[in-house]
């Protein structure tokens, strides 16, 4: 296996539906404003959305991947990836989902590090059952980013993940409230959650990230965070986008 050279972080959020996914391409735009070549990893193996989200025909995914490991088919990781544009790529989740059932989980370590020796940042998108691919894909990153909506049920399920994360002694997970996914959802105060997780609020995606028009985004494939007026529109979670990527090559990496 090839020299590690990039880094690598999932998206993980023990309920559904948290913003994971749209998280997950907005922040490899910001990384393709920092001049990386990053590698989206579609491990919502069941349901997963990158591909649909980007826009994007698929000729090979997840399973074809899985299954060229195990034959000793596999060449080389850029055989299955699909392009977004020069700095992004992705590894669908299978397109056919009668064979996620046949995808290989004990394949997994060797994904991501083919991946990050071909890439700078390892984007890792996830479902969020706690499952044998989820349990993998947390082992195994630099990085985990918590992602929770401010509701009851998200910070239940958040708890949850962190005292289990805290038990193992992780250090490499990161809390990140978004507020943009339904801005109508503030029922805890920064106080009070800092208390119930005994974990501080790393990133705060603000209300005003709610883009009514997401879907309209989702189905022309574009990369919000690379629409040239977000940084003027969004100033507050472009610097919160700018800083979740800086953090992980040590905060040194200015663009
Ligand atoms: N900033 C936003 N503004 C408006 N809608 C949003 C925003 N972020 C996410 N959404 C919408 O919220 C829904 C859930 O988002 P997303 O699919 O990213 O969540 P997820 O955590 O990946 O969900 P799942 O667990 O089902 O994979 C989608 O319909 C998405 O379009
Ligand atoms: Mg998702």
């Amino acid at each position: 296996m090839k020299i590690k050279r990039g880094v690598s972080i999932c998206l993980f959020s023990p309920k559904g539906g948290v913003g994971k996914t749209i998280n997950a391409i907005n922040i490899a735009g910001i990384f393709k404003l920092l001049e990386k070549k990053v590698l989206i990893i579609d491990f919502d193996i069941y349901s997963g959305d990158i591909a649909v989200c980007l826009n994007k025909r698929v000729k090979k995914d997840l399973y074809d991947l899985s299954f060229d490991l195990d034959g000793r088919l596999f060449n080389s990781i850029k055989d299955y990836v699909t392009k977004v544009d020069e700095n992004i790529d992705f590894l669908a989740a299978p397109i056919d989902p009668r064979l996620a059932n046949k995808f290989n989980a004990s394949n997994i370590v060797d994904v991501i590090n083919y991946g990050m020796a071909e890439y700078d940042v390892v984007i890792i998108d996830t479902n969020h059952a706690l499952n044998e691919i989820s349990l993998s894909v947390l082992q195994s990153v630099d990085f985990i980013y918590l992602f929770a909506k401010n509701d009851p049920l998200d910070i239940k399920g958040l708890k949850n993940i962190v005292t289990l994360l805290d038990e193992n002694e992780y250090d490499n997970y990161r809390i990140v409230l978004n507020n943009s996914r339904d801005p109508f959802k503030h029922y805890f105060t920064l106080f009070d959650l800092k208390k119930i997780l005994n974990h501080d609020i790393d990133y705060t995606l603000s209300e005003e990230l709610y883009l009514k028009d997401m879907d309209k985004y989702i189905m022309e494939g574009i990369i919000v965070t690379l629409d040239k007026h977000f940084p003027d529109y969004f100033f507050k979670d472009y610097k919160t986008y700018l800083t979740m990527a800086t953090d992980v090559f040590g905060g040194d990496e200015n663009e």
